[in-house]
């Protein structure tokens, strides 16, 4: 018998201009996956379902063992597999859930099968996952998750980049309640422009450089102007009622960024010192007085 315990951690990916470049490990939530694996010549996988999160539990509905068992079948790995998993990431929040799902089952294959993948070919493989939820691959906030701290995806011929933030840096979450529609990551990329102008590309270009560099010199006086994307967030946060109500206020209260968590509809904020109560209230309350 084999065992097993994976910590996965939520993330916020995108910040602004990284659109499926960039993304940002939270110290917390983060999901608990514990594995109990017997040798058999069959497959066989029992989920049990724990955490504050409902996710569904069908295996070829679940994440985790759908792309799970995807896997066990391209590497014809078999056995039987007890799975606790603790949903503690909220589903559906650009808090990136299925990211951290994806990650999890790619690390038990590596782990109980000893399937022996790089670094690029886990994140590739979580990345593929992510088509269920999203409608296609994105890797940001499957690096993330594996990883820790500010990442930057692999591209083709190069692997990923992981950087520590500054310490002193703190990262809230703002999560508005609205109705979402359904699949909701798949929406939200399905709104957005297939094309943009050279002149777009160059700006964003710039602004994710400054925020590679303020994270690299601490120098945080151009991070503001930095994270204001105008390709991607514009055509998301019209769905979040108080999305600029909160910005302003977040600024107001000395926040150093601003913008969506992921696809939304969660909005982070990152101070310079220890998230002060007030700014976090503030923001909620603009929320709730909006009903958004
Ligand atoms: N980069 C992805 C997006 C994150 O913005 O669509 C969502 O999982």
């Amino acid at each position: 018998m084999k065992r097993l315990r994976i910590i996965t951690p939520a993330s916020s990916a995108n910040l602004g201009p990284g659109f499926d470049v960039f993304a940002i490990a939270l110290e917390e939530p983060f999901d608990v996956v514990e594995v109990e694996y017997q040798e058999s010549e069959r497959v066989k996988i029992e989920l049990q379902l724990e955490g504050k999160y409902p996710v569904p539990r069908t295996l070829s509905e679940n994440m985790l063992t759908a792309l799970l068992l995807n896997i066990m079948d391209e590497y014809d790995l078999k056995g039987n597999l007890k799975i606790r998993l603790q949903k503690n990431i909220p589903v559906g929040m650009g808090l990136e859930s299925s990211g951290a799902s994806s990650v999890a089952s790619v690390l038990i294959a590596c782990n109980i099968f000893d399937l022996k993948l790089s670094q690029k070919e886990i994140i590739h493989l979580a990345g593929e996952g992510e088509k269920m939820i999203a409608g296609s691959p994105h890797y940001d906030n499957v690096t993330a998750s594996l990883l820790g701290g500010f990442v930057i995806v692999p591209s083709k011929d190069s692997e990923p980049i992981r950087l520590d933030l500054d310490n002193n840096l703190r990262l809230s979450i703002a999560m508005p309640k609205i109705d979402l529609p359904l699949k909701k990551t798949e929406f939200a990329r399905k709104i957005l422009p297939q094309s943009v102008s050279l002149k777009q590309m160059c700006e964003n270009i710039s602004k994710a450089s400054r925020i590679i560099y303020a994270f690299i010199s601490k120098d945080y006086s151009q991070l503001k102007s930095a994270i204001n994307d105008e390709v991607i967030e514009i055509h998301r946060t019209k769905f979040i009622p108080a999305y600029e109500e909160v910005r302003n206020a977040a600024y107001e209260n000395g926040a150093l960024v601003v913008c969506l968590s992921g696809a939304g509809p969660s909005i982070l904020t990152i101070t310079s010192e220890k998230a002060k109560p007030e700014l976090v209230w503030k923001l909620c309350l603009i929320l709730s007085i909006k009903r958004v």
